[in-house]
């Protein structure tokens, strides 16, 4: 399973690529906006930062303006993913822009048939919001595990990139579903190391030395 980091905070990024863990990025308008920079100089931090996908996010409404701005995009860095909204111009959009070789991450997908038409459109990865669905009283990780089954039945080359996780849980469970990848935000790529358990094990283990050393 491989880990995105869910941020467009270039400190966070670089401290969770230190680790050798993070595989990606993912963005959206509004983690750009928290940003407080402008896209394309966030964006191009970013790729000096992470060798892996990144994932910005287009803006339009329509399939054409889509198209113009993921062609753009994709001139700015070899690791950019076009964002598109799950929408009937976004998918016409992803369709253009996988013919031509763009990777396309179709986003704000909320249902099996929805994650079929993003296969069919050929994207490079689908994103299904585990957290929002919760959010709304449905089980988003029932998606996640319908997604994989469909994709496996079909045997299509679509990633599932489950999106909107909260907390490690949600990853956990991702991993027992096989999604493809997790995306998350570095305060939960961060509880992922913890257990309390170690913590006392590692203090024990060092007290013990230290006495037996006199
Ligand atoms: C993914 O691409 C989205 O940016 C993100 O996971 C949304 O998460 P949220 O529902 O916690 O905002």
């Amino acid at each position: 399973m491989k880990f995105f980091l869910d941020t467009a905070i270039t400190s966070e990024l670089r401290q969770g690529v230190a680790t050798g863990l993070v595989d990606g990025v993912t963005t959206n308008p509004t983690l750009i906006v928290q940003s407080g920079r402008k896209l394309d100089d966030v964006v191009r931090e970013i790729t000096e930062i992470v060798d892996g996908p990144i994932s910005v996010e287009t803006l339009s409404t329509d399939a054409e303006g889509m198209y113009t701005e993921g062609k753009k995009f994709a001139t700015m860095h070899k690791n950019i993913v076009v964002k598109c909204p799950l929408t009937e111009a976004g998918l016409t959009a992803t369709k253009r822009l996988s013919k031509e070789g763009i990777r396309v991450n179709v986003t704000l997908c909320f249902s099996a048939n929805q994650a079929l038409l993003a296969a069919k459109a050929g994207a490079a990865y689908i994103s299904p919001f585990v957290g929002r669905l919760d959010d709304n009283g449905q089980d988003g990780m029932q998606l996640i595990r319908d997604i994989v089954q469909i994709y496996k039945n079909y045997s299509f080359k679509t990633e599932v990139l489950a999106a909107s996780l909260r907390h490690p849980i949600h990853i956990h469970q991702c991993a027992l579903a096989g999604a493809h990848v997790g995306t998350f935000p570095f305060k939960v790529f961060q509880q992922l190391f913890k257990h309390p358990l170690t913590d006392i094990g590692l203090e024990k283990f060092l007290s013990d030395w230290k006495k037996a050393q006199g």
